[in-house]
């Protein structure tokens, strides 16, 4: 290899032929210097052996130093990490696409980089090629990572197959790095997200509220602890609901509506989603109506099971029954007292966490 041919692309002007060109040489195993928003990296097909062994050789990187794994799409996780937490979750949604790299365990047991970048160009590249692409900083190893194509071409300028010019990085520092593979978030490298900032992100607790459809209960207990927030100024929780039952899109119910206005809140905006998997596994706390709640969302997420409670439960509230029963077509009056029995959870729910 003696040649790198190097196009340029503006990045309001993204040119797909280029785009398909730099995918298809990565397929074919060879080498390519792009973008992303932090600095130059130069990319290799993951499962080609013989182009991550020519990528550690032109860097001239330690082989004990891994290449982090770019990813276009935040579900690709799910191939690569394995019992990803909760903490790694409101992370990748507060930061990808972005400078950040998480490591994460593999099923197998050893532990994987990942980034979602936040450029085009290498978003387009990445979606395009049929392997996963690993990505370093185009630059020899201990150098400084490029910032812009003048920096990344220097040092590899003949030894790489490809290379896009598209001026400077916008950001021109690289991702900061977090490994959650030892349990506790341990800080890697210092990059272009604070260390406060991920850590503040860390320690917000997400609370999800589960009833049957979605229109009463839940409604009544995320609105009930978003009027928490607002008032207490708890900055460190987050409020959310959803159901068990197949009824996306509905308003909630008029009792449940009536009800909370009494008590100054508007939910005429919400409208009903069914718990996914993503959702119960973005949450600290899963705060449930009834058991058949529970064994709903566990089915569908079991690695949630030391998360979940009974509302009543968790907020040590000592009544006969630990469930609140659906109010769904009962008398204005039934949906009263079930809203006061889920503020009354709820306001010790916010004591406790
Ligand atoms: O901003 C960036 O992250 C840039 C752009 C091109 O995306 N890429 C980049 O890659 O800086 P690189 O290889 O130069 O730095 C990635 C860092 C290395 O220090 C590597 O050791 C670490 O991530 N890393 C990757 N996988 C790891 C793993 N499984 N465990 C621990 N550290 C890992
Ligand atoms: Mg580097």
């Amino acid at each position: 290899m003696s040649e790198t041919k190097i196009v340029s692309i503006s990045p309001g002007q993204i040119k797909e032929d280029c785009i398909r060109e730099a995918a298809h040489i990565l397929n074919s195993g060879g080498l390519v210097i792009f973008p992303t928003e932090t600095v130059y990296g130069v990319g290799a097909s993951l499962f080609n052996q013989k182009a991550v062994e020519r990528l550690y050789d032109i860097k001239k990187r330690p082989k004990d130093k891994p290449f982090s794994i770019h990813i276009a799409k935040k579900e690709k996780v799910d191939e690569f990490a394995f019992g990803v937490p909760v903490a790694a979750y409101k992370l990748m949604d507060k930061f990808w696409p972005g400078p950040l790299t998480l490591v994460l365990k593999t099923i197998k047991g050893s532990t994987v980089g990942l980034r979602m970048p936040d450029n085009e160009i290498a978003l387009k590249i990445i979606s395009q090629t049929n392997d996963p692409v690993v990505l370093p900083s185009a630059n020899l190893s201990g150098s400084p990572a490029p910032v812009d194509f003048k920096q990344a071409i220097k040092d590899l300028a003949g030894l790489v197959d490809l290379a896009i010019d598209a001026g400077e990085t916008r950001l021109g520092v690289e991702s900061s790095i977090v490994d959650f593979s030892k349990g506790k978030p341990d800080f890697l490298r210092a990059g272009a997200i604070k260390k406060e900032d991920l850590e503040s992100t860390i320690a917000k607790k997400n609370v999800l509220f589960i009833c049957t459809g979605n229109s009463c209960r839940s409604v009544m207990a995320e609105a009930v602890l978003k009027k928490i927030i607002k008032d207490k100024k708890r900055d460190d929780l987050e409020a959310s609901s959803a159901g068990i039952m197949m009824l996306s899109g509905l308003f909630a119910s008029s009792g449940t509506q009536e009800a909370l206005a009494k008590e100054g809140i508007d939910v005429s905006g919400h409208l009903s989603r069914k718990v996914t998997r993503d959702m119960a596994r973005r949450s600290d706390l899963i705060l449930v109506m009834e058991r058949m709640h529970e064994e709903a969302i566990l089915r569908i997420a079991p690695e949630v099971k030391n998360r979940v409670f009974l509302l009543k439960e968790f907020a040590k509230i000592n009544s006969r029954s630990l469930e609140i029963p659906d109010p769904i077509g009962k008398s204005l009056d039934f949906y009263e007292k079930t809203l006061a029995s889920i503020k009354e959870a709820v306001e010790r729910v916010s004591n406790l966490i």
